[in-house]
This record gives structure tokens, C-alpha cells and sequence, in this order.
């Protein structure tokens, strides 16, 4: 699904949310988008050759040691051996994101009794299909659960390892403060994306986003402490012309004392988002929400609603940041005018200004 821009051009709007803005740091820009993957791949290619090696017990992952799955499913992570040693324990680990200093253990079992650990332990099981079967079950995915994950035969002599990649199928916005632009440090930013029902995204996500269309002009933390901004038309106002399209990154940056916006992440949601119209004020769309036993929709859930239900709306509606979006899957010329799919918003308008409906979520 392509999405470009989020700004609808055709109105006048309010405030200091307006974008292309020019981003004209003294910082060197620096470019790098398919030439950085094919080293990462390179590496899990030299590794997934190391591996093959030595692999005695446990069998070499598919090809595509990817899975694939929403929020709220439930996934098993391959992992099979081809001969039992005597004694083993298999041993699941979280790899990234890292955090610092842990060992993420979401799992370990002797064969016989199996314990989960961490975060993820009470939602992870062995799926245990055959006595040689140590593939992990995760139930109810939540976002935070992406990332790299390690199953390790363990016998105390040649212990060995295959790695496998869970990818949360979601879709990356760009998230921005009330207070305008740049007013978050990484932390500010992370809790902003859960405010919006979203998590911070990481590079693989935004990277994936902006091959499917991403472009913004604004600078945003990453979950990692990085910051980039996601081209696809090069211009003037973005960084310069010069550059070939790519994640424009400005690299770590200080956790603490350095502002940008956010990019965050969501996936599928339980529930469904729903526009009710009218010319209301912000308090008054909190209770017409109310009223249908539902909740002003998150930021997050709107995109959810537009990426995976084709969500279209020609109606600016009140969100319950206060911001004033509508999703738009068939960009048409009196909708705004942007030639491609998006969430338009109007910024955080005025919230007794009575111009706009609400979009509910329950
Ligand atoms: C996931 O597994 C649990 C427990 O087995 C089950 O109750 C639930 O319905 C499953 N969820 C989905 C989405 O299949
Ligand atoms: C919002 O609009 C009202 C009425 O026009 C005005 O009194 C109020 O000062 C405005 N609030 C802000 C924050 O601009």
C-alpha cells in the first residue's frame, strides 16, 4: 500500500504543523538505503553459512527464516531437531531488540519440562508436534514481540544454533507533538507511540515502509536511539536534490537532550474505528463516542483501520490526541487533491472550533 505525505493542501490549517519543512541541519546527511541492506545480508549470509557447518542436532532453518503474522495472532517459530543428544536443553532467546546488559531467555526445556521466561514467557509455549519438535508457539502477538530470535541445543559440548526472524505485518506513521515539531526526546517519543496505541518503530519497519511509499520530510527517533527520515522524491526542502531517494539518517543521536518527532508502529487491531459526522467541538466528540460505548480512535488505530480495513473517509474527524485526521485509500481530486493514499490530518486544531465529526473506535 502506497501512502505519501500526510498533509491535506487544499485548506488552510492552523498552527505550526506545516510540512515539506525544511530541514537544514548543519549535521551531514547521510544516505544509505539498499547499499546497507545488502550488507546486512551479507552477514546473515555469512552466518547462516557458519552454522550450516556445524549443525549436528538441530535442523538448518528454511530458507526464509521469516514469519510473518498481525497483532494478536498466534505464530510458531520453527525449530527441529534431527537427532536427540542424551542430555540437551533447548534454550529460546529474544535477540533484538536488544536490551542492554539481559539476556532476553523467553524459553528453556530439558525435553521433558519446559519454563518460560520474561516478558514473553507466560505467552510462549513449545509446540511439542513430535518428540524431535522444539519449535516455539508465541499466542496473542503484541507489537513488541518483532524482532530476532535465537533456538539453542545446548549438551555441554557442541552446542549449536539456528536463528529466525518474527516480523509484526503492520504499518509505520510518522507522530508528531501538539506542541509542534521536534518536542520529544526518545523517551517522550516511545510514550507518545503507546499513547497512540503503537510502538516505536525500528530501521527494518520504517525501511519496509518507506519501499512501500513513505515519505516525510521530518526527522524522528527510532526505537534503536537513532533518528532518519524516510525520502522518496528528493527536493530542495527535504535534505536536497542531490541525493538518491533513501533513509536519510542522522545517526544516534542523545537520548536525553535532543528533540525530534516519532516514528511509530502498529499493527491489527481487535477493534473496529468508525466515523460518526457533525460539527462538533472536541469535548463534544468525546461523548458522542461515549454515547455509542466506544472511545475517541488513537492515531495509531486509524492507520490500523486505513492500512488493513481500507478505511476511506473524506471527513476530518477529531482523534482523542486532539489532532483532526481522515484516511483516504482512493485518493480522489475533491479529497483533499493528493494524488496518493494516506492519512491526511489538520493538525491539532482549535478544540472549540466546531468543524469537525469523530472518529470512534470500539
Ligand atoms: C491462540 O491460542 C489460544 C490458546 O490456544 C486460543 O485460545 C486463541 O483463540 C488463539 N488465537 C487465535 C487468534 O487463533
Ligand atoms: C480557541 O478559540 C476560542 C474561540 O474562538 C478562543 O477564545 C480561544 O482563545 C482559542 N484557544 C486557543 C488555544 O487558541
Amino acid at each position: 500500500m502506497i501512502y505519501i505525505g500526510n498533509i491535506n493542501y487544499s485548506r488552510k490549517r492552523e498552527g505550526g504543523l506545516v510540512c515539506p519543512v525544511s530541514i537544514m541541519h548543519s549535521v551531514a546527511v547521510i544516505v544509505f538505503a539498499a547499499t546497507y541492506f545488502t550488507w546486512t545480508s551479507a552477514v546473515f549470509h555469512t552466518q547462516r553459512q557458519v552454522v550450516h557447518k556445524k549443525l549436528r542436532y538441530l535442523l538448518e532453518p528454511p530458507v526464509y527464516a521469516e514469519v510473518t503474522a498481525r497483532r494478536g495472532a498466534n505464530v510458531t517459530l520453527p525449530c527441529l531437531l534431527q537427532t536427540k543428544p542424551p542430555r540437551y536443553k533447548v534454550k529460546w532467546t529474544k535477540l533484538e531488540p536488544l536490551r542492554r546488559g539481559v539476556e532476553n531467555i523467553v524459553l528453556i526445556t530439558n525435553g521433558q519440562a519446559q519454563k518460560g521466561y520474561g516478558l514473553l514467557g507466560p505467552r510462549a509455549s513449545l509446540r511439542r508436534a513430535h518428540p524431535l519438535d522444539a519449535s516455539l508457539r508465541i499466542n496473542n502477538l503484541e507489537l513488541g514481540d518483532d524482532g530476532r530470535y535465537r533456538c539453542e541445543l545446548i549438551n555441554g559440548i557442541d552446542d549449536e544454533s539456528v536463528f529466525l526472524t518474527l516480523r509484526i505485518e503492520g504499518v509505520v506513521f510518522p507522530y508528531q507533538s501538539t506542541n509542534g515539531r521536534y518536542k520529544f526526546n526518545l523517551q517522550e517519543a516511545s510514550e507518545a507511540c503507546h499513547g497512540q496505541d503503537a510502538t516505536l518503530a525500528t530501521y527494518k519497519q520504517l525501511y519496509r515502509a518507506w519501499t512501500e511509499g513513505l515519505d516525510w520530510c521530518n526527522a524522528g527517533w527510532l526505537n534503536d536511539g537513532t533518528v532518519h527520515y524516510p525520502i522518496l522524491k528528493p527536493r530542495a526542502q527535504c535534505g536536497g536534490e542531490k541525493f538518491r531517494p533513501g533513509i536519510r539518517s542522522y545517526g544516534p543521536k542523545d537520548k536525553i537532550r535532543d528533540y525530534f518527532d516519532a516514528f511509530c508502529f502498529t499493527s491489527i487491531t481487535a477493534g473496529y474505528v468508525f466515523f460518526i459526522g457533525g460539527h462538533l467541538t472536541f469535548a463534544e466528540a468525546l461523548e458522542v463516542c461515549r454515547e455509542k460505548g466506544a472511545e475517541l480512535a488513537r492515531v495509531g488505530q486509524l492507520y490500523s483501520a486505513w492500512h488493513f480495513r481500507g478505511l476511506d473517509r473524506c471527513d476530518g474527524g477529531w482523534l482523542y490526541d486532539g489532532s483532526v485526521r481522515f484516511p483516504i485509500t482512493t485518493p480522489r481530486e475533491r479529497c483533499g487533491g493528493l494524488s496518493d493514499p494516506g492519512v491526511r490530518t489538520f493538525g491539532f486544531p482549535n478544540k472549540t472550533q466546531r468543524l469537525y465529526g469523530a472518529y470512534c473506535y470500539r
